[in-house]
């Protein structure tokens, strides 16, 4: 923790999925999706959540920002606890927060022009007459690195990377304190991506945001975050500041993470490995840590009860028994 003023906080976060009937009418298991998370954030942070597909990064974005509502556990944004079904507090929690996604043609109105679009959103949200929001929607264009000329343009004028800024200045038109991108470099050409990152950073500072950045590629998380949480199905197993967290992973996960990822070094030009691909075994057979059937130091004990993490000092919780010393020979 940086000792900052908390702005979000996520509390034992549950979120089950319950699939599709299988054959013959028969119920399916539900899906966790979420087992327990737990996260805070304080005020102008950067907190990177990694992990490997499926692990419920998404899943958590969404429910960080409302659009979906936890199966249990509690949300509070901005010092707004947002209770499942409370409609009032979700809509006074919801104007501070935004979310930028993968792609951002999902979020673009291909019939209305990439000013327009922004002029909108600010009349809406900062009650601005037409021309301050015009003037304003030109403003943001240009601090997205785009061009006053661009207002007139439709999203489909644009590349991917343009139209990510536009998704970018658009979550912004709308005075966020809080933002949440999901992988936003994912879907661009490489050569794109760091532009887009330094973007990021850049705008970070000038709107004094908070932000949770969510990706599966360790070297954007050396470059962006102050802390890094890494999910592994749906748990937390690993959290703390981002250079020692890279340097000294504690969590066998995380070092495998660690391991796997050439992290990207000025000059280096080396391929940077990601998580994008990664398989996912069989859950355990009973409660304890899902990483156990991968892990190379599991014992016995790993799989009987619940591993909760432990603070292990300097901002950094671990939920590992091994890693923790709780593991103390019998
Ligand atoms: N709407 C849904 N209905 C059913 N299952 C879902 C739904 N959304 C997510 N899941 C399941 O929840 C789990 C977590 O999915 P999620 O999309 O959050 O992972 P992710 O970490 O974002 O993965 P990726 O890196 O591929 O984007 C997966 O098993 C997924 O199949
Ligand atoms: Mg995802």
């Amino acid at each position: 923790m940086s000792g900052g003023k908390e702005i979000f906080r996520a509390r034992a976060v549950v979120k089950e999925y319950i699939p599709g009937r299988g054959f013959f009418g028969r119920s399916r298991r539900p899906v966790r999706a979420l087992d327990g998370v737990d996260l805070s954030i304080d005020e102008g942070e950067v907190v990177a959540l990694v992990g490997e597909s499926g692990s419920g990064k998404s899943t958590f974005a969404r429910i960080a920002v409302g659009l979906e509502p936890p199966t249990s556990g509690s949300i509070r944004l901005g010092g707004i606890d947002i209770a499942p079904g409370d409609k009032a507090a979700l809509r006074a929690a919801r104007r501070r927060m935004q979310i930028i996604f993968q792609d951002p043609s999902g979020s673009l109105n291909p019939r209305i022009t990439a000013g327009e679009a922004l002029a909108e959103v600010i009349r809406v949200h900062r009650r601005a007459p037409r021309r301050a929001a015009k003037e304003a929607a030109v403003d943001l264009l240009e601090r997205v690195g785009l061009g006053g000329d661009d207002y007139r343009r439709y999203p489909h004028e644009f590349s991917g990377g343009q139209r990510q800024r536009i998704a970018i200045a658009r979550s912004l038109a709308a005075s966020p304190r809080f933002l949440v991108a999901d992988e936003p470099l994912s879907a661009l050409d490489v050569s794109i991506q760091a532009q887009i990152l330094h973007l990021l950073i850049r705008l970070k500072k000038e709107f004094a945001l908070t932000l949770l950045f969510i990706t599966h590629n360790l070297a954007v998380v050396e470059n962006i975050a102050d802390r890094v949480a890494v999910l592994y199905r749906g748990r937390i197993q690993e959290e703390g500041p981002a250079g020692l967290l890279l340097r000294t992973p504690l969590h066998p996960y995380t070092k495998e993470l660690v391991a796997a990822a050439v992290l990207f070094r000025p000059g280096g030009g080396r391929p940077v490995a990601d998580l994008s691909s990664a398989v996912l075994p069989d859950p355990p057979a009973a409660e304890g840590c899902p990483f156990e059937p991968r892990c190379p130091i599991a014992r016995a004990r790993c799989v009987g009860a619940r591993i909760e993490a432990i603070d292990t000092g300097g901002g950094r919780k671990v939920a590992c028994l091994r890693a923790t010393g709780e593991d103390t020979p019998a």
